[in-house]
């Protein structure tokens, strides 16, 4: 499938987190002056390739894209709608309100890729908006994946970026580029332990000497908590609502802690028995009660991981605390909820929906040191 692309057996190297995938490496020497020069025409960027948002920051100049992972097609084939207008924000407007012959589809579940073709198009829009037409050198692109995610799903990583216009891939574990992005000690002989709650998977990573030592990839988060907002109202208020609407109460008065004042929202969607449109009022101690169950599994693999841990990284880790990042790490009082249940200190780090995003900012940045730290896998 991707012809010299193919993924050579790791060669000897430690646990690595970052992948290269290159032209094959004698051509590279004599191509070596040509890209350095080249470099200077292109925009190299990171991208966060979420299951509910894509983020890509710019060497140099920041966060410059942030949009819904959510694609409008025909239905029935993979052509985007409106000319590639309907990608990202427009699109997301679209999930749930889509006449027939229109589809908005999220391209990953679970922070992998579902719908290869779509996330391709959909990557080619976002690294083309960002391009602006103004370089016409392919950029160097660094991908941040899930930790547990397999070689074929990272090929399909790789191969969709490529496809999309870069030049060369680095893949990078999505904990590894947030432990970066917040400046934790993740290079140093010290455990730091990150738990990234996305859209739709929970990254757990105790990192060390650059390396994870331990981590697991939980495909519970933010998707699984407006589920059991849905399917509460369902149960409850015998009221059929739409995901995004879960979504809402969840950002608006969700919780996994008691508030300081207990809230309550309106929401609207079709009557269960009569079929027909209808709105209930929904208090935030019943959707702390849906939240429940994702939260505790949450809270139990973060358990796993700890208890797994060296006994000199627990050391660490007991004066480090947790650090959470992505948006499920916004949820009110989860921080007290899991510091109760570890008996840790655990912080949200700085603007938590970007922290992947800028770690792999930073690693472009240092493309030199952390390529080499992070033992870089070269594809040939
Ligand atoms: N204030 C908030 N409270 C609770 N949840 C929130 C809040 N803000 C955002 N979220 C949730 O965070 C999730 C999106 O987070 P993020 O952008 O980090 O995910 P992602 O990186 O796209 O997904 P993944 O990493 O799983 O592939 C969504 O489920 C969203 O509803
Ligand atoms: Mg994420």
């Amino acid at each position: 499938m991707l012809g010299n692309g193919q993924a050579s057996p790791h060669r000897g190297r430690p646990d690595n987190t970052v992948y290269e995938r290159g032209e094959p490496g004698n051509m590279m020497n004599f191509f070596k002056p040509m890209e350095w020069a080249f470099g200077h025409m292109s925009v190299d960027m990171g991208i966060d390739l979420g299951t509910a948002n894509t983020l890509v920051c710019v060497k140099g100049r920041g966060i410059i894209l942030n949009e819904p992972s959510v694609v409008a097609v025909k239905s029935g084939t993979k052509e985007i709608l409106l000319d590639g207008m309907a990608v990202g924000n427009t699109a997301k407007a679209m999930l749930g309100k889509t006449p027939g012959g229109i589809e908005a589809v999220r391209p990953l579940k679970h922070g992998v890729i579902a719908d290869f073709d779509v996330t391709e198009k959909m990557l080619r829009y976002f690294i083309t908006k960002v391009h602006e037409g103004r370089h016409w050198v392919k950029p160097q692109v660094v991908i941040a994946v899930p930790v547990g995610i397999t070689p074929v799903e990272r090929r399909a990583v790789i191969h969709s970026a490529e496809r999309a216009g870069a030049r060369r891939v680095y893949l990078i574990d999505e904990p590894m580029a947030a432990g970066i992005g917040c400046e934790m000690p993740v290079t140093e002989a010290r455990g730091s332990l990150v738990v990234d709650i996305g859209g739709g998977t929970t990254e757990i990573a105790v990192l060390s000497l650059a390396g994870a030592v331990v981590s697991t990839s939980l495909r519970v988060a933010g998707d699984d908590m407006d589920e059991a907002i849905v399917s509460h109202v369902r149960r409850h208020h015998n009221l059929l609502i739409g995901e995004q609407s879960a979504e809402k109460l969840k950002l608006n008065i969700g919780s996994a802690w008691p508030m300081k004042q207990e809230l309550s929202m309106e929401v609207g969607g079709r009557d269960a028995v009569s079929g027909l449109p209808r709105k209930a009022a929904v208090t935030s101690l019943e959707i702390r009660e849906a939240l429940a169950h994702p939260v505790r599994l949450i809270c139990e693999a973060i358990r796993g991981v700890l208890e797994e841990a060296p006994p000199e990284i627990s050391a660490d880790l007991y004066d480090a605390g947790v650090t959470m990042v992505g948006g499920g790490g916004l949820l009110y009082g989860l921080p007290e909820a899991l510091g109760d249940h570890l008996g840790l200190q655990v912080r949200v780090g700085d603007e938590p929906l970007s922290a992947v995003a800028r770690g792999t900012g930073i690693f472009l940045d240092k493309l030199d040191v952390f390529s080499k730290v992070l033992a870089a896998e070269e594809f040939d």
